[in-house]
């Protein structure tokens, strides 16, 4: 048994090269503040907030406090037709940041489960209203809605749809706003390409009004590779979506809590969503927790039939999870009171000029910002593609520096209590290892 922890065998890890990994392991074995311990003992700056959630930075006193204290308080309490406090309580400070009148929030455990969540309540929500033939979802190509069978549905990750069989049905999707030819190296939201939102004017007469429930993306699409809106495109899809009685989804795993500089990417547009998705940041991804956010209107149809009636048969073990419950109250006060939302926006302008001062750099395509979001194009090396940047990536780790690689693409969103200097150090550390890539 002494051996089983030198044993990486039996851990099969997601979304990664395992036995590459397994032949050189990079592991983490302690967290602070802006940086990582490695089992060597080596300082590692985050430049991506662990997986995009850490938006708070590690180990933060007031939030390790809250778990701890709630673990001996209130280890667990079954989520189906019993309560606890704080999870009333979260939900009330979550839909009080929301915009509008996304006033009921409904809690899954990830994105991917706050995902199905959605456009689950979605079809349910037409069906309730007498419109149950809406029951087709819209996503986008290059979208990234997690990992369960709706996600990958409405995702359009190739890779994370084409070994899983015939997926969902009626669904259908926009194409991506990627537009290199127009937008490359823009800083900030993309001039070209708002007339994209009209695909969904196309499926609409392909499909009918009558059959679409939904259509879900994020605000700025981050797993693919950072693709932003093109300015007006949000507001065009919100139009379209209006005048088909289409519900709008904006997934804001990645977005929301503070990334954009405001609490959701739906402020920082102007755009009201039905439906907001998130995850991640909730937390500060201390501990697992994902939901749905959803408007009144929504809420309200559901809540008719009998009173002894369940409303939605959806939900999980974990749902609000007293835990996560915690987690997110203490996550919420670190974010109030350090100002961390309009932290995140002073300092977005100095990151835009970090990002882009790696304009000319050998192999860089394009060069894309938004908040404190960075997305770092690669020419693909001719057959080898992912190699470069993922030869960029295990330079920066040995250097001293944590980015994320997806396809070509370098993406980085640090922690939101970043100082100038620790912008600084990224962007030395990173536009070093770009000079020594093949
Ligand atoms: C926009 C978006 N939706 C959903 C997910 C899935 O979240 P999870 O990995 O917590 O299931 C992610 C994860 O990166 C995401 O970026």
């Amino acid at each position: 048994m002494d051996n089983a922890v030198n044993n990486l065998e039996a851990f099969w890890m997601p979304f990664t090269a395992n036995r590459q990994f397994k032949a050189a392991p990079r592991m983490f074995v302690a967290a602070k503040d802006m940086y990582y311990t490695t089992a060597e003992g080596r300082q590692v700056i985050d430049a991506t907030a662990g997986l995009w959630c850490v938006n708070a930075g590690h180990a933060r006193p007031r939030i390790v406090e809250a778990v701890q204290k709630q673990v001996e308080e209130l280890d667990y309490a079954p989520a189906f037709q019993m309560g606890h406090p704080r999870v009333f309580e979260a939900a009330s400070r979550i839909s009080a940041l929301m915009p509008g009148d996304l006033d009921h929030v409904f809690f899954a455990n990830s994105g991917s489960e706050a995902v199905d969540s959605a456009l689950k309540i979605a079809i349910a929500y037409h069906r309730a209203r007498g419109e149950g033939t809406r029951t087709r979802l819209i996503g986008r190509e290059r979208g990234y809605h997690g990992v369960g069978f709706g996600g990958i549905s409405v995702g359009g990750i190739v890779k994370n749809r084409m070994f899983f069989g015939s997926l969902l049905t009626g669904v259908d999707h926009l194409r991506d706003t990627h537009d290199p030819e127009r937008n490359a190296f823009t800083r900030g939201l993309p001039e070209y390409g708002a007339e994209r939102a009209d695909d969904l004017e196309r499926l609409v007469n392909l499909h009918d009004a009558s059959t679409i429930a939904a259509v879900i993306v994020e605000p700025v699409a981050g797993s693919t590779g950072v693709l932003m809106p093109p300015k007006g495109y949000l507001q065009r899809l919100r139009e379209i979506c209006d005048k088909h009685g289409i519900l709008l989804i904006f997934d804001e795993v990645i977005t929301g809590f503070g990334r954009l500089g405001s609490a959701f990417a739906s402020d920082y547009f102007g755009v009201q969503p039905d439906m907001i998705t998130f995850a991640k940041g909730v937390t500060n991804g201390v501990v697992p927790m994902g939901g749905v956010g959803v408007r009144k209107h929504i809420y309200d149809a559901f809540m008719t039939g009998p009173e002894n009636m369940i409303e939605l048969f959806h939900g999980y073990t974990y749902s609000g999870h007293p835990l996560a419950a915690a987690a997110a109250l203490a996550t919420l006060d670190t974010y109030k009171e350090e100002g961390l939302f309009e932290r995140a926006a002073e300092l977005s302008g100095y990151w835009e000029d970090a990002v882009h001062a790696l304009k000319g750099l050998p192999h860089v395509i394009d060069l894309r910002n938004l908040g404190l979001i960075a997305g770092i194009e690669l020419e693909p090396i001719p057959d080898k593609p992912t190699a470069r940047a993922f030869d960029a990536f295990l330079k920066c780790y040995e250097k001293g520096l944590l980015i994320r690689t997806t396809g070509d693409i370098i993406a980085m969103s640090p922690p939101l209590i970043i100082s100038k200097e620790q912008i600084d150090q990224i962007f030395d550390i990173l536009s070093g290892v770009i000079k020594t890539l093949d």
